[in-house]
């Protein structure tokens, strides 16, 4: 540890002395022919003079001594030297300092880099060692400020990261993440080794073995003292490894795969998600740079809408299934899954609530469900990303659980309404904190004993009853949610598919606390918002012929089919059919001129998701569309009213926006296909489906259309511009 620090220091240019000690004068000798360092020698005393900063690097048992001479020869060193060092604990060392100085003086700074190799001596050294490695000092309160910010320095040189904790939970940290590793590594070497002793079974050692013992070939006397000096964090972190290892013993014995398979999926997942974390990129961390990154779509003007397609799967059930798969008992095997990040926010979630989850695997996802009660509390706040589904959901559901938690999102999910969960919630029982006027971050207190209540809903939203009927099943009584205009009711068919009895009488819809959820299998059709970009695309182009197979048609979702007949589409069925639960189809759309309407009130909840696209619809239909009664649209995952109209302007679409809808005055194509707008830069804001709804639009205008922002489009459509290749279309993507 010391030659490679001085070897680092060297590397990066330091000008100053370095001396070193070392029983070994052989050592010191390699260490000056390598250039590690100036002077040295075997006695400690003559090496302090002037000295500013000495380094400690020593096995932990043998520090004590080493700093009785450093302490006896402390006035040969500069007045202001900094003591540090490089130990593996940190509690036995303070205790040295202790002994040795009477004190902690403010001078001694303890420091571990959590780095090395299981190779020593002045041979093994290597400047690159500290390169992105952690160090952690462990300062005391009285700890001289610029004595740290001197250690510091000293690693920031070598190209570490520095990070500060107290000397117990350091000692504890590193009993599990590095004194356990290499105490199992120890045993099972020696294990095999003393069970063959001519060790000839190490010839058919796997890259398995290779892998999990390298470490035992670190030094020994530097070990045996790492575990007498952290004896009593090591117990313990052992304690806990024996008490998983004995569930894996009784669980191979009695044949039970299902916690096998629970226990390694957790494990695979967490060993996965540690590796991102090693690569710097957390699913978090990985989410936000992928949403961060400039997507732009340069979409070509005209094209063709032609072909047989299959979009993804619905994202409302994506959500569902893997929500209500975690909750029921037994496993859950989910066809269809969308693989879009709002959905694997959502499967991420649970992983972090200790659900073992295999897949998605082209939309399979088997989910190993742990019962109404059986999440664990996550680790740390719960990230959902882009999805306002998600956390409204999650919020009722977390509501129910005996531990606290925390849901966040990106930065226009910060901007969304939540008050409209967490006021029932509320009043149901829960203890949920918003941040400013009801907007993310939620922290929700575990422990409530929430109660059933009738809920008038004041707005038409298929996730605020969703997540009232979630906290119902861990409510007392009845919960009751009266909506004023039908929504998307996928949440009440998929528990009465799970067996959880659901009842609805008109406008209202109850579920009682208490019962349980069985697993059964769930098929999730194609998702009708994103055959929508499509149904639009052939609608508003002659010549088009586009059929969309196994899309869902369930009647609280149809409100974009009942729109486009209205507007003259030319609408064919094909293969009617149901699948767990939910009515599916072949959608066939073949051009014929759209005329403008006046959009009926009652379809705008059906319709709710597919503005964006029906707008591209009414930009291209004889005369005015008329939409009221719209005002959610401006609480989406963008103001897609603003959004919209800002992006009509640009194509020189004439329109008129009102507080809760729009007029559009289009043209349809017309003698010699002229096109109906013009081209230009339309800004998506980051809504997935502004950007397709104007991507879609191209097909229709007089030049290109670029679209930017459109990395969100990955939220719903993963594949959506290979899609529109498909149909006829030209568009590529450019990513900054
Ligand atoms: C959804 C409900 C709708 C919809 C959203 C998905 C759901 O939101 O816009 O994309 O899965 O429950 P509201 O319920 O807020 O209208």
């Amino acid at each position: 540890m010391g030659g490679s620090l001085a070897a680092a220091l060297k590397a990066r240019g330091f000008y100053g002395r370095i001396v070193a000690c070392d029983p070994s004068e052989s050592e010191i000798a390699l260490g000056i022919e390598k250039g590690l360092i100036e002077a040295g020698g075997c006695e400690l005393a003559p090496l302090l003079d002037g000295v500013s900063m000495i380094v400690l690097a020593v096995p932990v048992l043998a520090m004590e001594s080493v700093l009785e001479s450093v302490a006896a020869n402390i006035g040969r060193a500069a007045p202001d030297v900094v003591i540090t060092d490089v130990g593996s604990t940190k509690g036995t060392i303070r205790e040295s300092v202790v002994r040795v100085f009477d004190r902690m003086p403010a001078s001694v700074v303890l420091g571990h880099p959590i780095a090395g190799s299981e190779k020593s001596g002045v041979d093994a050294a290597n400047p690159e060692l500290y390169v992105d490695h952690k160090v952690i000092l462990t300062p005391e309160p009285d700890t001289r400020t610029r004595a740290l910010e001197r250690v510091r320095a000293l690693w920031q040189a070598c190209g570490a990261e520095v990070l500060e904790m107290s000397v117990e939970r350091h000692d504890q940290v590193l009993a599990r993440t590095s004194h356990l590793p290499h105490l199992l590594a120890f045993s099972l070497v020696d294990t095999l080794a003393r069970q063959d002793e001519r060790l000839d079974i190490f010839r058919y050692a796997a890259g398995g073995f290779r892998d999990f013992t390298r470490i035992a070939g670190s030094d020994p006397v530097m070990w045996r003292d790492i575990f007498i000096a952290n004896r009593d964090a090591v117990l313990s972190s052992l304690d806990d490894f024996e008490a998983g290892l004995k569930t894996l013993r009784a669980a191979i014995a009695s044949g039970d795969s299902d916690a096998l398979i629970a226990t390694f999926d957790r494990a695979s997942h967490a060993r996965r998600y540690f590796g991102t974390l090693l690569s710097k990129t957390s699913y978090q961390a990985e989410y936000h740079m992928h949403s961060q990154q400039r997507v732009t779509y340069r979409v070509q003007p005209g094209g063709q809408a032609q072909g047989r397609l299959r979009v993804p799967g619905d994202k409302s059930m994506s959500h569902r299934s893997i929500m209500l798969g975690a909750l029921a008992d037994g496993v859950t095997e989910v066809k269809g899954f969308l693989e879009g990040e709002d959905s694997l926010a959502t499967l991420q979630a649970f992983r972090e609530m200790g659900v073992a989850i295999e897949g998605p695997h082209q939309g399979r996802v088997t989910i190993h469900g742990v019962g109404l009660h059986g999440l664990k509390a996550p680790a740390g706040p719960l990230y959902v990303g882009n999805s306002g589904t998600a956390m409204r959901l999650f919020a009722g559901l977390l509501a129910g659980q005996a531990f606290d938690s925390e849901l966040t999102g990106d930065e226009s999910l910060t901007k969304r309404p939540m008050g409209r969960v967490a006021d029932p919630l509320r009043a149901m029982g829960a203890t949920i904190e918003t941040a400013e006027g009801g907007r993310p971050p939620l922290a929700i207190k575990g422990g409530a004993s929430l109660k059933g209540i009738r809920y008038d809903m004041p707005m038409a939203s298929a996730q605020v009853k969703s997540c009232l009927l979630l906290a119902g099943l861990y409510a007392e009584g009845e919960t009751r949610v009266r909506e004023p205009a039908p929504t998307r009711d996928h949440t009440e068919r998929m528990l009465n598919g799970f067996g959880y009895p659901v009842s609805r009488e008109g406008d209202t819809c109850w579920l009682e606390g208490g019962h349980t959820l069985t697993a059964g299998p769930i098929d999730v059709p194609s998702d009708i918002s994103s055959a929508t970009f499509f149904l639009v695309a052939a609608a508003i182009t002659p010549g088009s012929d586009i059929t969309l197979e196994h899309v869902g048609m369930n009647p609280t979702r149809i409100g974009v089919i009942n729109i486009l007949s209205l507007m003259g589409a030319n609408l064919a069925f094909e293969n009617e059919r149901e699948v767990g639960g939910e009515p599916v189809a072949d959608i066939r759309i073949r051009y014929a001129p759209l005329s403008g309407i006046d959009i009926p009130v009652e379809q705008v909840p059906l319709a709710i998701d597919e503005f964006p696209a029906l707008f591209i619809a009414a930009a291209n239909a004889e005369g005015t569309t008329r939409l009221r009664g719209a005002e959610e649209l401006r609480v989406k995952e963008s103001d897609r009213l603003q959004a919209m109209a800002d992006g009509l302007a640009v194509l020189g679409v004439e329109h008129t926006l009102v507080e809760d809808g729009i007029d559009i005055v289009g043209r349809t194509a017309g003698a010699g296909e002229s096109p109906s707008y013009a081209g230009g830069t339309v800004d998506s804001l980051g809504d997935h489906r502004i950007a397709m709804a104007f991507a879609v639009a191209a097909l229709r205008a007089s030049s290109e259309i670029v679209i930017e922002d459109c990395a969100n489009v990955a939220t719903s459509f993963p594949g959506f511009l290979g899609l529109l290749e498909r149909i006829g279309m030209t568009a590529e993507e450019a990513r900054a």
